[in-house]
């Protein structure tokens, strides 16, 4: 098969996780018969540097030309880096919304898994941990109050700012029907999350929610207020199947999922829409404090790779391969800094990513 990926290498650490992703995709081309035609774009600080705006037209349209999209991170040191010194709209992060809605990206995936070789990392206690926990975060991403009308305006001298938080019913059914869809694969567990005791958005959200799942009679639906999905997060996620939810409360959740994990530096996600076209990038940011060090953990990207092969290319054996070289590599006890543990290996991105890279054969 021939697979047509963009690459995003981004700022910080996103050239060296990109790599060592391009590395392992390689050499599962080479053991399972594929073509792998590469094409770099620029985007965030990077895309600053060279052009002066975080996303150019040509990028979108390279982005489009392409199968799928591969992305390390993006962004630098908000107090430092002269990239937050430019209006908002022309700061690294605004490339990632353009990108997102451009290709109409609104199904954002996140797994968040406890890995039992690194359940001694997760913040919880014991007696919750022990139990597991492998849940699905379905963010939607192009709506709400991420693309709602806003502006900052001053009367009288008093300051005021305004978001909106707008959804149509069209919106929430798409999102809503990948939902169920992925938990039709997973524990057929639905838990929709929204803020329905004040939010009119939340309710028209549970309304279409509710219609959706008269189609799928084998998933199991339940509501959650955000504010108790957030508690529920710590006290029992084992609870959790797939979490459906809005933008902005996805952002949130999802980084509480990932923190709860204790290894952030191991969760992928997928960004996708309508077709198999997606973007595949790790939950986690671009980190510039330890850019360039060649300690950065890749797994992230890797995962996110396999996420791409699976969804945008139907490959999972291929993907299966690379989720199996994951596990074979942490069980032989080698780990990055970001998941060191005593008794382990400590190894560096590079030499992560060759130990991967073997695995597959
Ligand atoms: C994420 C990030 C982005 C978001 C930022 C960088 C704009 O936090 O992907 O979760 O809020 O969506
Ligand atoms: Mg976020």
């Amino acid at each position: 098969m021939r697979l047509n990926i963009a690459c995003i290498e981004g700022d910080g650490i996103g050239p060296e996780i990109v790599t060592e992703a391009k590395k392992i995709l390689d050499k599962v081309a080479s053991v399972y018969g594929h073509e792998i035609t590469y094409t770099n774009i620029l985007m965030g600080g990077a895309s600053i540097d060279v052009h002066g705006v975080p996303l150019t037209e040509d990028a979108v349209a390279a982005a489009k030309a392409a199968d799928a999209v591969l992305m390390g991170s993006i962004g630098g040191d908000t107090t430092t880096s002269p990239w937050y010194k430019l209006p908002p709209n022309l700061r690294p992060e605004a490339g990632l919304l353009a990108i997102r809605k451009a290709l109409n990206l609104f199904a954002n995936l996140r797994p968040a898994v406890l890995y039992d070789e690194l359940a001694d990392a997760c913040p919880l206690k014991k007696e919750i941990s022990s139990a597991g926990f492998d849940m699905m975060i379905m963010r939607e991403l192009t709506g709400g109050l991420y693309f709602g009308e806003r502006h900052t305006t001053e009367e009288n001298g008093v300051r005021k700012a305004v978001d909106t938080l707008t959804y149509d019913e069209n919106e929430i059914r798409r999102i809503t029907i990948k939902g169920f869809e992925i938990a039709m694969k997973r524990k057929k567990k639905v838990t929709s999350v929204d803020k329905a005791n004040v939010l009119d958005s939340s309710r028209l959200w549970r309304k279409v929610v509710e219609e959706v799942a008269a189609d799928y009679p084998e998933v199991t639906l339940e509501h959650m207020l955000v504010d108790n999905c957030a508690m529920q997060l710590v006290k029992n996620p084992g609870q959790f199947d797939v979490i459906l939810t809005e933008n902005m409360f996805g952002d949130i959740l999802s980084d509480e999922a990932s923190m709860v994990t204790g290894s952030i530096g191991m969760l992928a996600s997928a960004s996708l829409n309508d077709t198999k076209f997606g973007l595949y990038e790790p939950s986690h940011g671009s980190a510039p404090d330890i850019a360039g060090k060649g300690i950065a953990n890749p797994i992230a990207t890797i995962l996110s790779a396999a996420m791409m092969l699976r969804f945008s290319f139907d490959l999972d054996r291929e993907a299966d391969a690379v989720e199996r070289a994951v596990k074979n590599v942490l069980k032989k006890g080698y780990r990055t800094i970001d998941i060191m543990s005593e008794g382990c290996t400590q190894v560096g991105c590079k030499e992560m990513g060759d130990l991967l890279t073997d695995e597959i054969n």
